[in-house]
C-alpha cells in the first residue's frame, strides 16, 4: 500500500507514519528525517538542506524529488511505502504522480491530518527527540518516565533547531502557502481522508487504521 502524510508541522505525520509503518510492515520515508540524517553525517546534502531548515523554508523542490525518487527506487518500497512530509508543493506532487505512473504503481490513500495553529505551536516548542534513536517525546503530552532520558534506550532528549516559535510560525506560514493547496489537489482524486490530530494521538492512529483497513491492508 502507498501512503502519503499530509498536515502542517507538528500534525503528528511522524507520529502516526511510524506506528502505521511497523503495522503495514512498509517504509516510513520522512524527508526531514533524511535531511536531519545527511546533516548529523556531515554531508553536502545536509549541509545544503540546513540552511533552509532552519529558517523554516523549503528545500528547493528539485533536490527534494531526486532524494525521494532515489529512495522509492530501493527495493525495500516495492511493496509499499509511507511518505511522511512529501509532498509539500504542487510542484512535488505533480513529480510524484509522473515518477508512479512511470513504475507503474500510484498512490492508495492520502492522510491529511488536520490541526489549529496554536497548538500546534505548543507542540513543536514543547517536542525533545532522542539523540541516539530518534524516539519523540513533549513536555507538554508526553514526558520520559525517567525524566531526562530517552526511556527506550537512555539517549540524550534535545530540541530540534526548528522547534524555536520565530522558525515554528515561519514553518506554518509556508505551510499556508505552499503545501496547504495540495489539499485541494488530493481531494480531487477521492483518495483523501482527512483525520482530526487534535485527539490524543492512540484516538487519531485508530481513525488513521480503520481508514486504511476500509482499503483492505
Ligand atoms: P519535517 O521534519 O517534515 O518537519 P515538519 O513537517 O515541520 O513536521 P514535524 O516533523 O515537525 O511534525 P510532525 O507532523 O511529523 O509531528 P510529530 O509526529 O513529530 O521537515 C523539517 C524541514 O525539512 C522543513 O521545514 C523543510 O525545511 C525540510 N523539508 C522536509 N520535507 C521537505 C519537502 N518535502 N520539501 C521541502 N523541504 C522539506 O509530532 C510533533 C510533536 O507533537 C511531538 O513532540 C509529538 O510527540 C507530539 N504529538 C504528536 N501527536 C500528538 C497528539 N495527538 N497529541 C499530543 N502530542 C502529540
Ligand atoms: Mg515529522
Amino acid at each position: 500500500m502507498n501512503i502519503i502524510f499530509l498536515g502542517p508541522p507538528g500534525a503528528g505525520k511522524g507520529t502516526q507514519a511510524e506506528r502505521l509503518s511497523k503495522d503495514l510492515n512498509v517504509p516510513q520515508i520522512s524527508t526531514g528525517d533524511i535531511f536531519r540524517a545527511a546533516l548529523s553525517q556531515g554531508t553536502e546534502l545536509g549541509l545544503e538542506a540546513k540552511k533552509y531548515m532552519d529558517a523554516g523554508e523549503l528545500v528547493p523542490d528539485e533536490l527534494v524529488v531526486r532524494i525521494v525518487e532515489e529512495r522509492l527506487r530501493e527495493n525495500d518500497c516495492k511493496g509499499g511505502f509511507i511518505l511522511d512530509g512529501f509532498p509539500r508543493s504542487t510542484f512535488q506532487a505533480e513529480a510524484l504522480d509522473r515518477f508512479l505512473i512511470e513504475e507503474g504503481s500510484g498512490i492508495d490513500i492520502v492522510l491529511n491530518i488536520d490541526m489549529d495553529s496554536e497548538e500546534l505551536v505548543k507542540r513543536l516548542t514543547g517536542r525533545r527527540v532522542c539523540r541516539e534513536c530518534g524516539a519523540n517525546y513533549n513536555i507538554h503530552y508526553s514526558l520520559p518516565e525517567t525524566g531526562g532520558e530517552c526511556d527506550q534506550c537512555g539517549g540524550e532528549l534535545y530540541q530540534r533547531d526548528d522547534d524555536n516559535e520565530k522558525t515554528i510560525r515561519n514553518r506554518l506560514k509556508v505551510y499556508g502557502q505552499q503545501t496547504e493547496p495540495l489539499i485541494d489537489y488530493y481531494s480531487g482524486t477521492g483518495k483523501m481522508v482527512t483525520v482530526d490530530g487534535s485527539k490524543k494521538p492512540g484516538e487519531v492512529y485508530d481513525v488513521i487504521r480503520g481508514a486504511v483497513n476500509s482499503l483492505g491492508a
